[in-house]
């Protein structure tokens, strides 16, 4: 059974730790815009796979063994949770760490679904995301087990991730591309739309015009922010922190990162570290869910 972010989630670590952030790139950015606005005591720790990214392709397995990497990476660190801000990860690897760590985890699945439930009047639901993420069926699955009569519909969007990191999220080429890729979900006649991927809100006005005015678009990432601050103010472990700290590697040339990161964050980051993820080999535990 995947976890969902409310079912009593056991923060041991003390509230002054950073809290991780994990994405397979720069994406994952959306997600720390989103802290910064809404938990700006918390003290930050960012890791993107820069060098394997994207992840949005790959199996299974090879997403779970780099996303076991990754964790690894953030126990050494010492964080009290960690945000799985990759949705491809968080459909793919997440609900398959179970047990094998004592760290908080938590993935963007849950609240994206959750709140399409909510948001849905017709009980008519679009998902988008990467091929790997639609692949998984994990959104379909989310929704059905809150409300087993609601339609969900999913459409993958591969090219919406390199138009984003090219910086031509809001080109008139997009327009095309988006009428092309949401004209299947559009005859469906869905009320809702989640946003299952991490570059996707930075593509908000085109996906709207792809898949017409009367469609609430969810964005998972400030619902999720959001959620993980009622979670960590319910189990009191808010970072009563004063001078917050940030800190950002990344697994290949770290300028490129910083460069790009202003895409996602709209502002200058402070220079990232290159680092060197170690292998792990036990990738063994596919049944468990
Ligand atoms: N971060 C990924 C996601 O949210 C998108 C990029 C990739 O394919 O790795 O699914």
């Amino acid at each position: 059974m995947s976890r969902s972010i409310w079912s009593g989630l056991d923060i041991k670590a003390p509230k002054e730790l950073p809290i991780g952030v994990f994405d397979s790139g720069v994406g994952g950015l959306t997600i720390v815009k989103e802290m910064l606005n809404i938990l700006p005591k918390e003290s930050i720790i960012y890791l993107g796979d820069t060098a394997r990214v994207p992840y949005g392709g790959k199996s299974c397995e090879t997403v779970l063994r780099f996303t076991k990497e990754a964790v690894d990476f953030f126990i050494t660190k010492g964080v009290k949770l960690l945000l799985i801000a990759c949705n491809t990860s968080s459909s793919l690897a997440l609900p398959y760490l179970g047990e094998d760590y004592d760290l908080a985890m938590l993935g963007v699945v849950d609240a994206g679904a959750e709140e399409a439930v909510k948001v849905s009047r017709v009980k008519r639901i679009g998902v988008i995301g990467t091929k790997a993420t639609i692949a998984s069926g994990i959104y379909e699955r989310k929704i059905k087990e809150l409300d087993s009569k609601i339609e969900v519909f999913s459409s993958s969007c591969p090219l919406f991730v390199p138009l984003v990191e090219e910086g031509w999220a809001e080109d008139a080429i997009c327009y095309r591309i988006a009428e092309r890729y949401l004209k299947e979900l559009k005859n469906k006649k869905i009320d809702t739309l989640i946003l299952g991927c991490t570059h996707y809100p930075l593509m908000k006005k085109i996906i709207q015009y792809g898949i017409g005015e009367s469609v609430a678009l969810i964005d998972s990432a400030k619902l999720f922010v959001k959620q993980v601050r009622r979670l960590l103010s319910n189990c009191d472990k808010l970072s009563a922190g004063v001078n917050p700290s940030y800190e950002f590697y990344v697994t290949d040339e770290a300028n490129q990162f910083s460069q790009m990161s202003r895409l996602f964050l709209g502002s200058n980051l402070a220079q990232a570290q290159r680092v060197e993820l170690k292998e792990h080999k036990n990738v063994s535990n596919f049944n468990k869910v």
